[in-house]
């Protein structure tokens, strides 16, 4: 906080001309840890999660390696390279066996089994977020350039042996129908599923404000929390008041 984008600029040593972030809002966020393994490694305070549950600010680039112009223009938090989220030290803070939820856009299905793997897990199965209107039909506000997307991926991926869900697992479905609320928010429904499928303790990555039994880790991982741009009528503030 209080570090303004010029500044920003400067201390990163990124070229005011070339910055694709400059039309962006994101420098009203708290801007990026400046090592976020080091910080990730201080919150597990030398416990292994046996569940993580992760929702990193991935970057859309196009062939160019340019940020697609309709994510320039809707993000609102600073991104990280796919290198950098595969480096985070996640093998060296899960159990062993241990679950992990990884929450994927549908355009970088390739980049989420990628960090799946560098974090030291195998994939096994998925569960998809069918993001509906109040009277049960597909939300179609959504951006695609090829189909518009109604639906999320958030995969499952396993370490060790014995690693099969808990009991309730064996009936649950893999879908999760709800509506959206503000950008990039994730539904609640994901949090029963997983307490009843997966043990702890929980770690939740890249987290907005925090959450009762979970250890939360991110640059809005903080109690207050709260969207700081204008949003859906429907969204989480206004859930939470109901
Ligand atoms: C996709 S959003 C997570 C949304 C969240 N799951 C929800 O449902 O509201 C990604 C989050 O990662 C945070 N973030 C971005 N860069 C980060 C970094 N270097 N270290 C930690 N957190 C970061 C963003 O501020 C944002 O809160």
């Amino acid at each position: 906080m209080g570090e303004d984008r010029a500044e920003h600029r400067v201390r990163s040593g990124i070229d005011p001309a070339a910055d694709p972030y400059q039309d962006l809002d994101m420098f009203q966020q708290p801007p990026p840890s400046s090592d976020a393994a080091a910080d990730l490694i201080a919150t597990a305070r030398g416990r292994r999660f046996g569940t993580i549950l992760a929702d990193p600010p991935w970057q859309f680039q196009n062939r160019t390696g340019k940020v697609a112009p309709e994510h320039k223009r809707l993000n609102r938090y600073g991104t990280m390279t796919l290198d950098d989220i595969c480096a985070l030290p996640v093998a060296q803070i899960s159990a062993e066996p241990a679950h992990l939820y990884l929450w994927v856009p549908n355009a970088l299905l390739p980049e989420g089994l990628r960090v799946m793997e560098a974090w030291g897990y195998r994939y096994i199965s998925n569960i998809v977020w069918h993001k509906v209107r109040k009277d049960g039909g597909s939300d179609g506000r959504g951006v695609g350039f090829y189909f518009r997307n109604v639906t999320e991926l958030l995969l499952f991926g396993v370490r060790g042996k014995n690693a099969r869900t808990l009991p309730p697992g064996r009936s649950q479905v893999n879908l999760i129908a709800s509506r959206k609320r503000e950008h990039s928010r994730k539904p609640d429904e994901q949090y029963r599923i997983i307490e009843e499928c997966s043990w702890g303790p929980r770690l939740e990555m890249f987290s907005r404000g925090t959450r009762r039994g979970w250890t939360v880790w991110g640059n809005q991982a903080d109690e207050d929390y709260k969207p700081s741009w204008d949003t859906y009528g429907y969204n989480s503030a206004a859930v939470a008041a109901e």
